[in-house]
């Protein structure tokens, strides 16, 4: 990286941020991978390089969503003892804090952090619960849980997923989220989970119109309770939906590396940020799997400026936007959005 591509860095890190669209599973450190992979005895290549191709995505390889998911079948080994759940979570808290994050909405898959020792759910809740907690009085950040469910995963582990989350409230953890391949997985079976989540107090999110087509977006807000969109990008395809999502205020996880890795723009300058920003969408700005793709919160904001061209006040709103969409209670939320604003020198 250049000095000047540097010192620019410096400047967004410097920014308070907040980031509501992070998935646990896509935040492992190298490092943290080779020591859980000793101590446990999992056989993946030993030196970093190799290890790098498996879990993150490489310059010289196709960037579809194929390829994206990949790198998720090596990522979930490595959850095989508490005390690896313990350390990988309080390290993805250590490194947002690190970077200046000040409200973390992190999202996790219980049933993959589950599956490779056959851990009950309540347990890996409890686990990354714990954890969690003290890293985020450890690091002088704010921290929220988001349970995922895949959309390949059968409906019935959604409902147990959704059970353990309800129970587990009072304990930071938030919400729900529909992940996986949009492409080729329907929504559907997922419809009264997501309705039972809604009427126990959890609040949901959906990734729609990222590998599928506008009308995902239509159906997460009206069949699913959405009242935020996981990328949402391909809504423009619509203009109807397209109003309807401004309409009602819709908040949008944007995640621009991310759809640029995974194939849903064919490069970064092709990203429709600005088209979104243009029609009026509440776009807030997310790193999705930083590990993935080798990028911290404050990247995502030199690429949306520097490449994007988004102005630096257009960012700062975005930034208050995420903290008014963030999924706390009204109290909370205000106190949230009174310190990002006066941080952001509003
Ligand atoms: N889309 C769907 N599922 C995911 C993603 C994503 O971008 N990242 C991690 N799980
Ligand atoms: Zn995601």
């Amino acid at each position: 990286m250049s000095d000047r591509a540097t010192a620019r860095l410096t400047n967004y890190r410097a920014l308070p941020k907040v980031e509501l669209h992070r998935h646990l599973e896509g935040t492992l450190r190298l490092d943290t991978m080779l020591d859980i992979a000793r101590q446990h005895g999992i056989t993946i290549p030993e030196d970093v390089l190799r290890l790098s191709n498996l879990v993150q995505m490489q310059e010289e390889e196709k960037y579809s969503f194929q390829n994206f998911l990949s790198k998720f079948n090596t990522l979930r080994l490595f959850y095989r003892s508490p005390e690896a759940i313990h350390r990988i979570t309080r390290e993805a808290i250590e490194d947002a804090a690190k970077d200046n994050v000040r409200y973390l909405e992190l999202r996790f898959t219980p049933v993959a952090l589950s599956r490779a020792e056959r851990f009950p759910l309540h347990d890996v809740f409890d686990w990354v619960l714990t954890s969690a907690r003290d890293a985020a009085k450890e690091f002088g950040i704010i921290v929220r849980l988001i349970a995922s469910v895949n959309r390949h995963e059968s409906k019935e582990l959604a409902e147990q997923v959704a059970w353990v989350a309800a129970e587990n409230q009072e304990r930071g953890l938030i919400g729900m989220d529909l992940a996986g391949n949009e492409a080729e997985f329907k929504s559907e079976p997922f419809y009264g989970v997501f309705k039972e989540a809604r009427q126990a107090g959890l609040r949901i999110t959906i990734h729609a119109g990222e590998w599928g087509p506008a009308a995902n977006v239509k159906e997460a807000i009206e069949e699913l309770g959405a009242e935020r969109i996981g990328h949402g990008v391909r809504v423009l395809e619509d203009d109807y939906i397209t109003r309807l999502a401004r309409e009602r205020g819709m908040a949008f996880e944007v995640c621009v590396t991310s759809n640029f890795q995974s194939g849903v723009v064919p490069a970064l300058e092709a990203h429709p940020l600005n088209q979104m920003l243009d029609r009026g969408l509440n776009v807030t700005l997310n790193t999705d799997d930083p590990s993935i793709s080798r990028i911290t919160l404050s990247h995502e904001y030199h690429v949306a400026c520097d490449d994007l061209g988004v102005p630096m006040n257009t960012l700062k709103e975005r930034i208050l936007a995420a903290a008014q969409a963030a999924f706390l209670p009204e109290k909370e939320r205000g106190e949230l959005v009174s310190q990002v604003k006066k941080d952001l020198k509003f």
